[in-house]
């Protein structure tokens, strides 16, 4: 197994006391898998993406294991740590202008991301490089675009580029987290098919942060649904839409507009109410307040994840069937 993430827990200390951001996650990626990540705002899904890179702001402390290729970025030197972030997992935003220095160029950005992990680097070599990783994310003419800066290219251009920049050191594993929200559908759709491609093409492993349930669903090999910094359902992206074993789940699901109308007849709802409070989750199945489905056990205490059929938390065995119409 490529990626093994055990039992991840990440506090905040917060002016309102300790903020339970991930409460115990574990998944394993295989080389080469796609795998989506969806969930409601607040979930916890870039705390558990940037944890992978143990990239947590000093109020934060981590638990858990992460092991990638072996390798415990927790555990790592900060040297360690430097290289490791690029060269095995490399992790792209959602609003890629943030990402670029607007006063270098393109040229310079490659040169000094190509820098950071081979010294020795000159400019010839590092524009052939810089020019083939543009070619590789189908941006036109890049030798044309060496010389501009980065607000003289549109958001899905800039995307493709700290696409580029991401793949430079050959990184196994790409995280991408929200990547396409901030763009207009055509162009996610272009963004989306590229990450397809380089999976395909380079071997690539994806994580795809979204809200977007149905977006993931043509993309992904495997989804994992959170809520509430845990994993509530886990299983192969054709199957958990056709047999959903967790009400939560059905809830995502059915508040897509257009998935509702393609797949059934039922009338669209998005999930009523709201997340837990992250600083007092409670002891039962967080989702239990919203859950059309509930009984007066769900909030004695959390559900373990039952690995019957995939894997999801919840006390009512098997898959759960649509009843929005009643
Ligand atoms: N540095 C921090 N300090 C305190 N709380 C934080 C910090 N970073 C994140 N959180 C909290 O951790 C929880 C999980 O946040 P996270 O950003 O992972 O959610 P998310 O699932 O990515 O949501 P979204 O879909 O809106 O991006 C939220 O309650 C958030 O406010
Ligand atoms: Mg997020």
């Amino acid at each position: 197994m490529m990626l093994q993430i055990n039992n991840l827990k990440v506090d905040f200390s917060t002016p309102r006391g300790i903020l339970k951001a991930v409460r115990g996650i574990t998944f394993n990626l295989s080389e080469g898998e796609f795998l989506g990540i969806v969930g409601e705002s607040g979930s916890g899904k870039s705390v558990t993406a940037a944890s992978i890179m143990k990239l947590i702001p000093t109020n934060g402390l981590i638990k858990g294991e992460v092991l990638m290729n072996g390798k415990n970025p927790f555990t790592m030197s900060t040297q360690e740590l430097l290289s490791f972030r690029g060269s095995e997992i490399a992790m792209i935003f959602q609003e890629p202008g943030r990402s670029f220095d607007p006063i270098y160029n393109i040229r310079k950005t490659f040169f000094e991301t190509f820098k950071a992990h081979d010294p020795a680097i000159n400019e010839d070599e590092s524009e052939a490089r810089a020019i083939k990783l543009l070619q590789e994310v189908h941006l036109p003419h890049p030798e044309d675009r060496l010389g501009n800066f980065p607000h003289q290219f549109s958001g899905g251009q800039l995307q493709r580029i700290m696409i580029a920049l991401a793949l430079a050191s050959n990184p196994k594993l790409l995280i991408a987290d929200e990547p396409t929200t901030a763009l207009d559908v055509t162009i996610q759709a272009e963004i989306v098919e590229l990450l397809k491609e380089l999976k395909r093409k380079r071997k690539l492993a994806v994580i795809f942060i979204t809200h977007d349930i149905e977006l993931v669903s043509r993309l992904a090999d495997r989804i994992l649904v959170m809520y509430s910094g845990l994993v509530m359902e886990d299983n192969k992206a054709s199957t958990i839409l056709k047999k959903t074993h967790h009400p939560y789940t059905l809830g995502l699901i059915n508040s897509l507009p257009t998935f509702g109308n393609h797949y059934s007849t039922h009338k669209l709802v998005s999930i009523p109410g709201n997340i837990p409070d992250p600083v007092l989750p409670g002891k039962g199945c967080p989702f239990a307040p919203r859950c059309r489905m509930v009984k007066s056990e769900c909030s004695m205490e959390l559900p373990a994840l039952n690995r019957e059929d995939g894997a999801y938390r919840c006390i009512i065995k098997g898959p759960k069937v649509n009843t929005e119409n009643g």
